[in-house]
């Protein structure tokens, strides 16, 4: 397996709290990471500094084996162009249509409008949202407003696909067919794929590889399978839901 992220030592504190601790982690060229951890523990700083919205105060970052952190801007912004992102929310521009939306990244990227015209139409579907591109944001449910920032992400072809909580408050059937997308987003694009999630149910699903964050530092990783077997406390606690344990929450 080819290192595709790897994370070494990484620290961020804001002020007196500690968030990432001397944070290891490798991600695999190909592979679906899940990210776990109780909220509040520093997940989603973790996409922050992969993507330099958060600059970490130590530690460092490589993609492809180049150095991230401390980069020159034009090393910084090949690295970007990798990345493609699912936020918490499905981020849209309300006052664009549908179309426009998924056609965003493309004309960034000054992509000729003939070529845009086929790609848009071709995103939708694979997200199995064919004939909406009239449509007004408002106009779409949430969990379709994530398969439209699932195409628009896609539609530049990204190496490197990052989802913060993407089944998050939608329903359970709506999260399975996220879930379904994220499979097949890697299966047909080839797309390294990070995903930020507190819930299990979807991590088991998904994932090649599972890591929980806890204390600033990844305290367990493993296949979806034996990370369900662990005798692990911190996984167990996790796992069951239970607020006795080593986990302090609240
Ligand atoms: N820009 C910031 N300034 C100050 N504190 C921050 C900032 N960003 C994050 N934090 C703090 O870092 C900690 C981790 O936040 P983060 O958003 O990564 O949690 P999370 O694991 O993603 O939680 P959730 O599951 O609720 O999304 C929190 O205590 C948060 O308040
Ligand atoms: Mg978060």
């Amino acid at each position: 397996m080819k290192e595709k992220i790897v994370i070494k030592d990484l620290h961020k504190s804001f002020g007196p709290k500690v968030v990432l601790n001397g944070l290891d982690l490798t991600i695999y060229e190909n592979e679906i990471l899940c990210i776990i951890g109780v909220s509040g523990v520093g997940k989603s700083v973790i996409l922050k500094n992969l993507i330099g919205i958060l600059q970490p105060d130590s530690g460092s970052i490589t993609v492809d084996g180049i150095e991230f952190t401390g980069a020159d801007a034009e090393t910084r912004l090949s690295i970007l162009s990798k990345y493609g992102i699912l936020f918490q929310g499905a981020a849209l521009f309300d006052s664009l249509n549908i179309y426009d939306n998924v056609a965003f990244g493309l004309r960034r990227k000054n992509l000729p409008e003939e070529q845009i015209l086929a790609i848009v139409p071709e995103m939708l579907e694979s997200v199995g949202l064919s004939g909406v591109e009239e449509k007004r944001v408002s106009e779409l449910s949430g969990g379709m407003q994530k398969r439209v920032g699932l195409a628009r992400s896609i539609a530049v072809r990204p190496e490197i696909m990052l989802y913060d909580e993407p089944t998050t408050g939608v329903d359970p059937i709506t999260g399975g067919a996220v879930d379904r997308l994220i499979k097949k987003t890697r299966d047909t694009f080839g797309v390294t794929s990070v995903v930020v999630t507190h819930d299990m149910r979807s991590a088991g699903r998904i994932a090649d590889r599972i890591a929980m964050l806890y204390d600033g530092k990844i305290i367990y990783e493993d296949v979806p399978d034996r990370f369900r077997e662990t005798e692990n406390r911190y996984v167990r606690q996790f796992i069951e839901g239970r607020a006795n344990g080593p986990i302090q929450v609240l």
